[in-house]
């Protein structure tokens, strides 16, 4: 059977390529090993947390040893997303005398993906680079679009390159055992792609996301289940969604993604649009950091595309093309998912930490405002022009 794929392209031509896994075919395992044949020299960089066989990623972890890949275990946080771990990867690679040829795999999510491809990017001045993401965050963002890094001093991903992967590997078999809450973050990254270009996406992915949560809920007011402790897989198993009714919606996801890459592979217009939602979004993740509260990387994006679209409907240039009742609809559709949409910070503070954002330019921020589901407008405003108008 034909393999299914996206091509991303670019002027040169095709740059990288996402084969996704057929849910109905054998396991992950298998269909990964096809796309591993050929390329003489695999060595795989695989979280830490990932190698316990009875998951899927486990189940790759497997066939890599049985086929003698030679492998390397990262710690996959924000602590530990940094020069030190990419510099472990770089040693592991010498000690095992990787040479030009070499393939480099990682296996896990976003953090494990940027650290590998960063160091891949910086080996022997290159060598190429292949992910198997294992969220749906991955999935549908980190993994696509070639963006790898580290963070440096206090600032997220501030060292790194845009360098495609040879492939990504998309298998929704992979998210089976990813905690739900994890999930949900990827949905909203999901959700933000259908509101830049919407396809008749946006309503499907809020109508199956709303039917998961529906049944997350049912299982922790019986006691079958507490939230924290969920795993996609213990929802799917009473929702009424199909595992292919997500591939789909996450293959649709990444074939937004992947065309405005090929558009605007170095992000010097419209891959500016991907960013919807992230510029309060690092705020918020910068206050909750302040505070010691817990938030995910897409509660924080989810609550920004929010005020995002408040802030459309405020901002003069683009107000009268906008759909007022956007950020009512896009709150009620985000809370039925299960997602957050108030911002628990003072908007001042807000405003102080987005004026340190590092993609600010002349003390403008490039703001993407949300008009309507599947259009979206990118608008220069200062930190403080944009929260004064949210006050
Ligand atoms: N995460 C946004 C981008 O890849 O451009």
């Amino acid at each position: 059977m034909m393999k299914k794929e996206i091509e991303i392209c670019s002027g040169t031509g095709i740059i990288s390529r996402v084969v996704f896994g057929d849910v109905g075919s054998g396991m992950p395992d298998c269909a990964l090993a096809e796309c591993l044949a050929p390329y003489p020299e695999v060595f795989a960089v695989i979280d830490a947390n990932l190698t316990d066989k009875s998951s899927a990623a486990g189940s790759v972890y497997a066939m890599l040893q049985e086929r003698n890949v030679p492998s390397y275990a990262v710690e996959a946080s924000e602590q530990a997303k940094n020069m030190e771990t990419v510099l472990g990867i770089c040693s592991w690679l010498m000690d095992c005398n990787a040479g030009r040829d070499a393939l480099v795999l990682a296996i896990g999510g976003g953090i494990t993906t940027d650290m590998t491809g960063f160091a891949a990017s910086v080996y022997k001045r290159g060598v190429r680079f292949a992910y198997v993401p294992t969220t749906l965050l991955a999935q549908v963002d980190a993994s696509v679009g070639g963006k790898t890094g580290v963070n440096f001093e206090q600032y997220k991903n501030m060292l790194g390159i845009i360098r495609q992967p040879e492939f990504t590997y998309a298998d929704i078999r992979m998210l089976g055992s990813l905690p739900y809450r994890d999930f949900l973050s990827g949905a909203a990254e999901m959700l933000k792609t259908f509101i830049i270009e919407d396809n008749g996406n946006y309503a499907v992915s809020a109508g199956v996301l709303k039917e998961l949560h529906s049944a997350a809920v049912q299982q922790c007011r019986s006691g079958e289940c507490e939230f924290r402790k969920m795993t996609l897989s213990d929802v799917m198993v009473k929702a009424a969604v199909e595992w292919d009714v997500l591939a789909n919606l996450v293959a649709e996801s990444i074939k937004v993604k992947a065309g405005i890459v090929s558009r605007d592979q170095f992000e010097g217009g419209e891959r500016r649009k991907l960013n919807l939602g992230h510029t309060f979004a690092h705020a918020i993740e910068t206050l909750a950091r302040r505070h010691g509260d817990d938030l995910t990387h897409g509660e924080a994006v989810a609550i920004g595309i929010v005020m995002a679209a408040r802030l459309a409907g405020l901002c003069p240039d683009i107000a009268p093309s906008h759909d007022c009742a956007l950020a009512a609809r896009l709150e009620a559709d985000f809370t039925a998912c299960g997602l957050p949409v108030r911002c628990p910070y003072d908007i001042l503070g807000m405003a102080e930490v987005m004026s340190k954002d590092k993609k600010s330019e002349g003390g403008k921020v490039h703001f993407v405002l949300p008009c309507a589901v599947g259009d979206v407008r990118i608008v220069d405003l200062s930190a403080a022009e944009a929260c004064a108008m949210l006050k």
